[in-house]
């Protein structure tokens, strides 16, 4: 066996967890679920739940990576015990699941980039006015999205986004991945800024605000049962935990480093930049007379085509807009193909190109049902989210918390000073609060699913059949 790659920089594992977290969880996501979880509502829970959760699982993960300096399977093996290695399986499983139909959405991505270089945006949107003419609730961007979200285009983009990550983890991390990670961030954070100073000049950006900022605690006390478990599953999607990208990031770790510092930096920029989204698509949609607790996976493409075809400048803003989003849906799809990827060269002792090529065919047919109809997006997504996630990251609470505490603590305090009683603050949040916490979102999520599929899927299979 070769050995193992380590980052080439100090700051490339930084680098590779941001771009990792940083995709179309907060840019895709994050709009619509806090639009159906009723804005300002859910965005407090959701921040709550990165601050209370989110930083100390991803702790969690760092130091069963660095520990163990192995796959998620391997690693939790090592860490728990050999019947552990079953939990590392749901994980490279979640991962099939995910990357399956991010590859989709990530496709659309890259489909918007390239209406921006063959005519503006209001062009293209004129050529959708006769379908959307009569109507007061379709608007061309909608009848747009529609079109280009499944069938052919979709499919052949799913195409393209899946070669291309395939191509970048065949070449391995050092090569492939921390270079591509290094303009992105800055590169999103500046458009983002611009778009939100934009919006806020939009007639409704007041409302909007209000909307998105200023919890109404009569909807957090009606809707809590379908909110937390929303705000739980975007927490981990968001951050990439729960299927243990950051233990395999963690295991190319060469050196001691601060890994509290590191979590921060993580979090800090995720989360910014989620927030900021918001920013940009409420006023947006309000403003345009839409209601934003009906949007849906296509909020974020509805309103910033229709942003897009009023800017002046727009085209251009577009094209770099869209194509950013795209090289971030990259930088995190890279990370789930290289959990599988690592897995199957570690255990099966494949090559790293046979592992990834394999692996991404697999994912890839996984994800060719979402091209045909978007019923199938929910049923991959509700699972991933709703119950996959949590329940991993619930069970990697349950080893660093109850089945090897002090190794976890030994493991932090490397590139740390010894932290005295702040590793039994951090193991105790763990072991109580955090568990139960997570135990009551993955039961939540687990009924909105089975509704999902008794109610929705049911009927769609009905009427398709
Ligand atoms: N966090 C990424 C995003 O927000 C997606 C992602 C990458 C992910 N790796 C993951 C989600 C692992 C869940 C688990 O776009």
């Amino acid at each position: 066996m070769t050995q193992r790659e380590t980052w080439a920089t100090r700051t490339g594992f930084i680098l590779a967890a941001v771009g990792s977290a940083v995709g179309l969880g907060n840019v895709w996501r994050f709009p619509f679920v806090t639009g159906e979880g009723g804005g300002a509502a859910f965005l407090l829970v959701y921040l709550l739940f990165v601050a209370m959760v989110g930083f100390p699982a991803i702790l969690a993960e760092f130091v069963v990576g660095r520990k163990t300096k192995r796959n998620p399977v391997g690693a939790l093996r090592e860490y728990g015990g050999s019947a552990w290695k079953y939990v590392g399986g749901v994980f490279i499983v979640t991962g099939f699941v995910i990357l399956s139909y991010y590859s989709v959405v990530a496709g659309w991505f890259v489909r918007y980039f390239l209406l921006g270089l063959t005519d503006s945006y209001a062009g293209h949107l004129a050529a959708y006015e006769e379908a959307a003419a009569g109507s007061e609730e379709v608007t061309e961007s909608m009848v747009m999205f529609d079109t280009l979200a499944t069938g052919l285009d979709s499919f052949l983009f799913h195409t393209l986004f899946m070669a291309l990550t395939v191509g970048i983890v065949a070449l391995g991390i050092r090569r492939g991945i921390e270079l591509a990670v290094k303009v992105m961030v800055p590169a999103i954070i500046i458009l983002l800024v611009g778009l939100a100073a934009w919006a806020a000049t939009l007639p409704d950006a007041g409302a909007a605000y209000a909307y998105y900022l200023n919890p109404d605690f009569g909807v957090l006390a009606s809707e809590w049962a379908s909110i937390l478990p929303a705000a739980a599953g975007q927490a981990f999607f968001t951050l990439s935990l729960g299927m243990g990208v950051m233990i395999t990031y963690a295991s190319y770790l060469g050196e001691d480093r601060n890994l509290a510092e590191d979590g921060t930096i993580i979090i800090g920029f995720d989360t910014a930049i989620a927030f900021i989204v918001g920013l940009v698509v409420f006023p947006i949609i309000i403003s345009g007379g839409a209601d934003p607790g009906q949007e849906t996976v296509g909020a974020i493409f509805f309103s910033l085509t229709e942003a897009f075809a009023e800017l002046g400048v727009g085209r251009w803003l577009g094209l770099l807009f869209f194509g950013t989003v795209a090289i971030a849906a990259l930088s995190s799809a890279i990370s789930i193909l290289e959990v599988v990827t690592s897995y199957v060269i570690d255990e099966k002792g494949l090559e790293r190109w046979q592992a990834a090529l394999g692996m991404g065919g697999v994912i890839y047919l996984l994800g060719v049902p979402v091209t045909y109809d978007l019923i199938f997006l929910d049923l991959l997504d509700g699972f991933a989210d709703g119950v996959l996630l949590v329940f991993g990251a619930l069970v990697l609470m349950v080893l660093v918390g109850w089945i090897a505490p002090q190794v976890a603590v030994d493991e932090l305090q490397k590139g740390i000073a010894p932290l005295g009683s702040l590793g039994d603050v951090w193991i105790w949040a763990i072991r109580v609060p955090l568990i139960v916490v997570l135990l009551v979102a993955l039961y939540l999520g687990l009924v909105d699913y089975v509704e999902f599929l008794t109610g929705d899927f049911a009927g769609w299979v009905a009427a398709t059949l």
